[in-house]
């Protein structure tokens, strides 16, 4: 049995925590102590009586003394293109042509087996320096690129989603896949890493225009070969994709109806953007627990639009931050939040500090299904941890010199932090990032 205690600004949530600071939705322990047991949380409250707990417990348990910082449950990034990471800052073109122009050029690089395990490894590493624990991964069409991230995720002891981009048409011939090799290749990366460790697989229909309804229809039919499998892909980003949709599937009464007709929805799916959804796409995704990835930083990016995030989630809509990267041009949740909030300015409903902080951890952790294990400090569960501290970037220490509330303080990091601030980051109670 190995036990660790961690010292620090202790931060977390046990619901949505709307507009208001009020317990219990918010736990805030100053100068408190997380005491760890084989990677998973056994308590949390004051420094000095929790510290007597552990003693009396364990005969020996290793102290990591953040006193001064903020620790958080890990950041969750609920979609990602880690083969995108080379096209961020990739300039021009909204949504169709830059995925013509720029993604699928650079995907089509990960034909190479050594691209794909490098650029793995790096973006693996890249997401811990930010604080980030798990996310929902889109890799290529390339089966191999998924056995690259899961074997990096599984080196560095993370809990991590990811699956192959399916599409068969509509793309370039070298991205296609067909029904008959996702009906070989896809149970096989199943069977290869689903349930292994923290691993577990997603479904990954890129979005509608890239698939046939057969290919969805397998998704649909995969989604349900195995228990505890997710689903991720994108829905109602840009005008002209919504309108090729229509175009696509003349029969649907909506986007999202296409994927409700292949089987493609519910607490298990998760999809970016839903930046144009009408009022019966919000119905029916909040009656069926499908998930939105709210992708700030991408909206802006590729011009595609505003998401009214108050709104969306008090009409009881599951909703998770994520970075789009390469759509989005930062790996941060922090920075991420604070393109959050400005969309949410414009949209005349201003996201509070709490409900942005929400987002990034227990928020995320609903959104993608893996609440039981990950997104806040509860006990039993994951103690997968994020250390930011102020003292690292000089305007952030000036504004927080000036911040009394705790609203105040968390809003300075939403918006003056990035990977600067992140000393350091806990996978399973284990230092898996420090900051020099
Ligand atoms: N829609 C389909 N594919 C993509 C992608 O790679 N990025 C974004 N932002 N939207 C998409
Ligand atoms: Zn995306």
């Amino acid at each position: 049995m190995s036990a660790c205690l961690v010292f620090g600004d202790l931060l977390d949530f046990t619901e949505d925590p709307g507009g208001s600071s009020a317990a219990p939705a918010v736990r805030h322990t100053p100068d408190g102590a997380l005491w760890i047991v084989d990677g998973h949380i056994r308590a949390r409250g004051a420094r000095a009586a929790i510290t007597a707990l552990a003693y009396e417990a364990h005969a020996t348990v290793v102290e990591h003394d953040h006193r001064g910082c903020l620790v958080l449950p890990g950041l969750i990034d609920c979609h990602l293109h880690y083969p995108q990471i080379g096209v961020m800052a990739s300039w021009g073109g909204q949504l169709l042509d830059w995925l013509e122009g720029y993604t699928f050029p650079a995907e089509a690089a990960f034909a190479d087996v050594e691209v794909a395990n490098q650029t793995a490894e790096f973006v693996m590493q890249r997401l811990l320096a930010q604080g980030t624990t798990t996310a929902s991964v889109f890799a290529t069409v390339h089966a191999h690129s998924v056995d690259a991230f899961m074997a990096a995720a599984e080196r560095a002891g993370a809990r991590m989603l990811c699956g192959k981009v399916m599409m068969d048409r509509n793309a370039p011939a070298a991205l296609c896949d067909s029904v008959a090799s996702g009906e070989r290749d896809i149970p096989a990366l199943i069977a290869r890493w689903h349930g292994r460790g923290r691993l577990r697989y997603t479904l990954t229909p890129r979005f509608a225009p890239t698939s046939s309804p057969g290919q969805l229809a397998l998704a649909g039919a995969l989604l349900q070969s195995a228990p505890g499998l997710h689903l991720q892909s994108h829905l109602s980003e840009n005008a002209a994709e919504i309108a090729w949709v229509q175009q696509l599937f003349p029969q649907a009464a909506d986007y999202y109806a296409v994927y409700e007709q292949h089987g493609l929805t519910g607490p298990q799916a998760i999809y970016g953007h839903c930046l144009h959804l009408n009022p019966r796409e919000r119905a029916a995704m909040a009656q069926a627990g499908t998930a939105i990835a709210f992708c700030p930083t991408s909206n802006l990016f590729l011009g595609s639009g505003v998401f009214d995030v108050c709104r969306r989630m008090d009409e009881g809509l599951k909703v998770g931050l994520a970075t789009d990267v390469g759509g989005g041009s930062s790996l941060s949740l922090l920075q991420t939040q604070a393109a959050a909030y400005q969309h949410s300015q414009l949209a005349g409903a201003p996201l509070p500090p709490l409900r942005g902080w929400y987002l990034a951890t227990l928020g995320g952790a609903r959104a993608l299904g893996l609440d039981q294990m990950i997104g806040n400090f509860a006990p039993g569960k994951e103690a997968d941890l994020v250390v930011l501290d102020g003292a690292t970037i000089p305007e952030l220490a000036w504004r927080l010199a000036r911040a009394e509330r705790l609203e105040e303080r968390l809003f300075a990091f939403t918006m003056l932090g990035d990977a600067r601030c992140v000393v350091a980051t806990y996978l399973l109670g284990r230092l898996a990032h420090r900051q020099r």
